[in-house]
């Protein structure tokens, strides 16, 4: 067991949800088999998923590589039981002018590399850890797309946050003691329909997007329309923006005739998210919805709770130990999330 300066040092280390954009990612969105031994084993998985990751890292020391573990709510009450992350719920289907589906999904694996070989060794790796315990629902290799465009052609990820910012958006502090360190993250692929899409003429979609396609300059406030994607996804709270950080990534099989985009965002609070998303599907006001997704389909929704590094690598395959560690002193938290990461 640490002691209690280590703990107070460790137990606000957050997974790698502020790490930097990459030119490879792997996203797998795994559904738990029945039983307490599929229980157990992901337990485990938890537990040596930091060593993992530096095992696979290490052979490539400048690869940047990192991994994100999330974990739905049915599979948190099965694997952990209370307390649980005081926003954490299922993904909420939207029905608005498009639809926005709810998919199943337990866990959330997300890997980020310079190198796709990184991506692929660790998927491979943690999957074997999990094998007869689990299934892979969904996969996606994703790519960074010449100057980290998506597959319509504009530079996606400008606006994110970055440093303290980053971490401001992402990772939750008193709001939910038990959980600090922790954030929440929403995935969706979407499919593109790109001959509609090319169809449009550069100014509209400009106007859809909100930014200019070949400079990525923003549009200026007055030829922005209501619609426009940087508009209806700018949300603030008392005069503040509430922001998000995405990490986009395109995918594609071409003999599919597939052209998607992974998204990808993390925040202290699901809320933002969803606020964005029912501005996108319904409109804001309703009908005023967002212009990309006639040419973008939802094809899955999922929301999983992103716990701390220290949290998981506290966690044992027994449940009763795993419910009540990793933080019986909440109080500590706090404290060393306000220096480490600035929080009040
Ligand atoms: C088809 C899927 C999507 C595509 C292709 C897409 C593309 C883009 C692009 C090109 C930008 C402008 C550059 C930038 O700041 O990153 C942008 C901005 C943004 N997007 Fe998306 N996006 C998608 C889905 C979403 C979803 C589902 C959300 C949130 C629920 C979202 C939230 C945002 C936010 C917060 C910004 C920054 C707005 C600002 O403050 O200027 N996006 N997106």
């Amino acid at each position: 067991m640490p002691t209690t300066a280590a703990a107070q040092q460790v137990s606000v280390r957050s997974q790698a949800v502020t790490a930097r954009l990459t030119r490879a990612a792997i996203f797998l969105t795994v559904g738990l088999g029945a039983g307490v031994e599929a229980e157990a084993k992901t337990r485990q998985l938890c537990a040596d998923l930091s060593s993992l990751v530096r095992g696979v890292g290490f052979r490539a020391a400048d690869g940047g590589l990192s991994c994100i573990l999330g974990i739905g709510a049915d599979a948190w009450d099965r694997l952990f039981g209370a307390p649980r992350p005081r926003e954490l719920h299922r993904f909420r289907e939207i029905n608005g002018v498009h639809h926005a589906p709810a998919t199943p999904g337990d866990l959330l694996i997300h890997i980020r590399a310079a190198r796709t070989d990184l991506c692929f060794e660790l998927a491979t790796q943690i999957m074997s850890r999990l094998a007869g315990a689990a299934t892979v629902i969904d996969e996606v290799h994703g790519f960074r797309y010449f100057d980290d465009r998506d597959l319509l052609g504009f530079v996606d990820g400008t606006e994110n946050p970055v440093d303290q910012d980053a971490i401001d958006a992402t990772v939750i502090g008193a709001e939910d003691p038990a959980f600090a360190g922790g954030s929440y993250v929403i995935t969706q692929k979407y499919l593109h329909d790109l001959g509609k899409w090319n169809a449009i003429p550069v100014e509209q979609q400009e106007r859809i997007v909100g930014r200019q396609k070949l400079s990525d300059i923003e549009l200026e406030e007055a030829a922005k329309p209501s619609y426009a994607h940087n508009v209806l996804t700018n949300i603030e709270e008392n005069g503040e923006p509430l922001q998000i950080l995405r990490d986009n990534m395109p995918f594609g099989e071409i003999g599919k005739g597939e052209f998607g985009t992974y998204f990808i965002g993390y925040a202290r609070s699901p809320s933002r998210i969803e606020r964005m998303l029912d501005n996108m599907f319904i409109g804001l006001p309703p009908g005023n919805y967002d212009r990309l997704l006639d040419v973008s389909r939802a094809v899955t929704g999922t929301l999983f709770f992103v716990p701390s590094a220290a949290f998981l690598d506290a966690v044992t395959p027994e449940p009763a130990a795993a419910a009540t560690a990793p933080f019986p002193d909440s109080s500590l938290r706090i404290g060393s999330l306000k220096d480490e990461a600035g929080h009040e």
